[in-house]
């Protein structure tokens, strides 16, 4: 009997086992967030995407893929048209420029796939949410930042960002709009360098060779101030005019603090709350179609603790 009961025991164990595996649900299915970046060619740019898989590796649910759009808006087109074949769960888009990749985030919009786009804007209501810092204030900042320590009176050189991006197109009027109040102060020279270090060398070259006079240099980030810096030292220039740019990158703090630039504006990138505001839409609660991050100052005595990235 007692062997009988022991049988039964065994088989009755071996059977909730059995059904146990059965009932055992397949690795549970992820959170698939595509991440459209338009390029990973700069400083500010990798550390979005570090912070980006840093807060993405706090849900474990959530599976992340990073596009590179390589700076083409061609590029960046084909990112996002294959995260709508993909059907990922949810889009993040950082754009390259705004009019040329609106229709793709339309189409994953309507596709029904809920849409963050960071930093630089699109030319439609079709997202979700909006993330990122306001450039029509940092612009103004930096005009007034300028005017004060040139005391009102003074020729600029404006080096800008990507024509087409948001960010370029505000931070010029904030800027204009700043030194407006002061009659002396005047944009000798203005010319895109596409947000990066070598192209602004080269604008700021053709600036010094054209004007004898530049009393500063307002670029609209930090590669570029540090480009123009560069070209000035190159020319036994630097000395006489103050540099100011707009990231916060780590280099720009350094050379900062060590009295080569004058100023930055920290630019949030936004990646962390793009993660977790997605996450929050995807389980049905409503986010802001806005959020807004704010910025700080930094200059050589302003934000000591500021290191940069
Ligand atoms: C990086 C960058 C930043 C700038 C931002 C503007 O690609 O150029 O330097 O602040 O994009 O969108």
């Amino acid at each position: 009997m007692k062997r009988l009961a022991l049988i039964l025991l065994l088989l009755a164990g071996l059977m909730a086992c059995k059904n146990k595996e059965a009932g055992q649900p397949v690795e549970a299915k992820k959170i698939v967030i595509g991440f459209s970046q338009c390029t990973f060619e700069d400083p500010w740019r990798i550390n979005m995407n570090k912070q980006m898989e840093e807060e993405a590796a706090k849900h474990p649910e959530v599976k992340l893929i990073i596009a590179n759009g390589e700076n083409k808006n061609a590029k960046q087109v084909a990112d996002v048209e294959n995260f709508v074949v993909k059907k990922v769960d949810l889009l993040i888009i950082s754009p390259r420029e705004a009019a040329p990749l609106t229709p793709a985030v339309e189409k994953a919009f309507d596709a029904g796939i809920p849409v963050i786009v960071l930093d630089r804007a699109i030319e439609s209501e079709k997202f979700t949410s909006f993330i990122g810092a306001s450039n029509l204030p940092i612009g103004e900042a930096a005009g007034k930042y300028v005017a004060e320590k040139l005391g009102g009176k003074g020729n600029v050189v404006e080096i800008e960002g990507i024509l087409g991006a948001t960010p370029t197109q505000e931070r010029r009027e904030g800027f204009h709009q700043a030194i407006a109040a002061f009659p002396e102060m005047k944009v000798i020279y203005q010319q895109p360098a596409d947000y990066k270090r070598s192209p602004a060398m080269q604008v700021m070259q053709n600036a010094l060779a054209a004007f004898p006079k530049i009393d500063a240099v307002y670029a609209h980030n930090d590669e570029m101030a540090i480009g123009a810096f560069l070209a000035a030292q190159a020319a036994g220039r630097e000395k006489q005019m103050i540099f100011v740019g707009i990231d916060g990158q780590g280099e720009a703090v350094k050379m900062i603090r060590g009295g080569s630039l004058q100023a930055t504006f920290v630019y949030p990138n936004g990646s962390a709350e793009a993660i977790q505001n997605g996450l929050k839409a995807l389980r049905g609660e409503t986010i802001p179609k806005k959020i807004m991050l704010t910025t700080t100052r930094v200059t050589k005595d302003e934000a000591p603790d500021y290191r940069g990235f």
